[in-house]
């Protein structure tokens, strides 16, 4: 299975889909065979963020289409007792190259704590799965005027964790919780505030981050977004369930990212 070099990506632009819980396999390959042919001319992959039961026929897919395969969710340890849970060696078996880890759902519904989340991005690296770290504020929090405060303690606690077992580089998705599914997104100022702030404490530890946008993007909104100096991508979840919007968020955001 080839690691994803983020080396390779230097210059690039990360586009995610975020499949949640939704397509069965058959729905999965239908996405696949329809988007391929509108974005043959993209200058890069993109990335599918699949649930696990579709991971296998998706890496089959790939000996006919290019495409970064990923899953949305692991456990921190490598085998055991720990019924309906799945570990890294078992995404890297089925093809995953990346996994999203903490997502604002994660945390609200499952209880994941920042030292958990933490433990599971060391187990990613230590894996050789590239981590998609998800970070961002509540509503609640944003009114309190706390929301670098919340980045701050959600990225130290993974980096502590993760720089000592070779974390160097690594996705961060900023998504505010209340932009998730809502139509609503975070302003392009408030996005640059967030980027600078998560670029500086990566760079206190050595990390070299690429910082993708999450919260209601959309074709409306992709062309503005993209245009963010020192974005790197999107990660995207409504709009990238049916294929000719995802296709035209990849191409929009395209012709924006690399003409700006
Ligand atoms: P959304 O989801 O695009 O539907 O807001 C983004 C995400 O949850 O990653």
């Amino acid at each position: 299975m080839a690691e994803v070099s983020l080396d390779m990506q230097e210059e690039s632009w990360f586009l995610v889909a975020n499949w949640k819980m939704n397509k069965t396999i058959r729905q999965a390959e239908e996405f696949v065979e329809r988007i391929m042919p509108q974005i043959n001319t993209l200058k890069y992959p993109l990335w599918i963020g699949a649930p696990f039961t579709a991971l296998h026929s998706l890496q089959e897919m790939k000996k006919k289409y290019t495409f970064i395969l990923g899953a949305q969710n692991m456990n921190d340890a490598s085998e055991g007792a720990f019924t309906g849970e799945i570990a890294a060696p078992m995404l890297r078996d089925v093809g995953a190259q990346f996994v999203i880890l903490g997502h604002s759902e994660r945390r609200l519904s499952f209880h994941e704590t920042d030292e958990y989340i933490a433990r599971k991005v060391a187990r990613a690296v230590m894996s050789q799965l590239v981590p998609i770290l998800c970070v961002g504020e509540t509503l609640e929090e944003k009114k309190e005027n706390q929301t670098l405060n919340v980045l701050k303690k959600q990225l130290e606690a993974v980096f502590e964790k993760a720089c000592p077992q070779g974390l160097k580089k690594m996705l961060i998705a900023y998504e505010p919780v209340w932009a998730i599914g809502t139509g609503l997104s975070a302003s392009n100022e408030d996005i640059e505030k967030a980027l600078s702030h998560i670029g500086t404490l990566s760079s206190q530890y050595n990390v070299e981050s690429k910082v993708l946008y999450g919260g209601s993007v959309g074709q409306k909104n992709a062309e503005s977004l993209a245009s963010i100096a020192h974005l790197n991508g999107f990660l995207v979840g409504t709009a990238a369930l049916e294929a000719d919007s995802f296709a035209k968020i990849a191409l929009i955001s395209e012709n924006r990212h690399f003409q700006s």
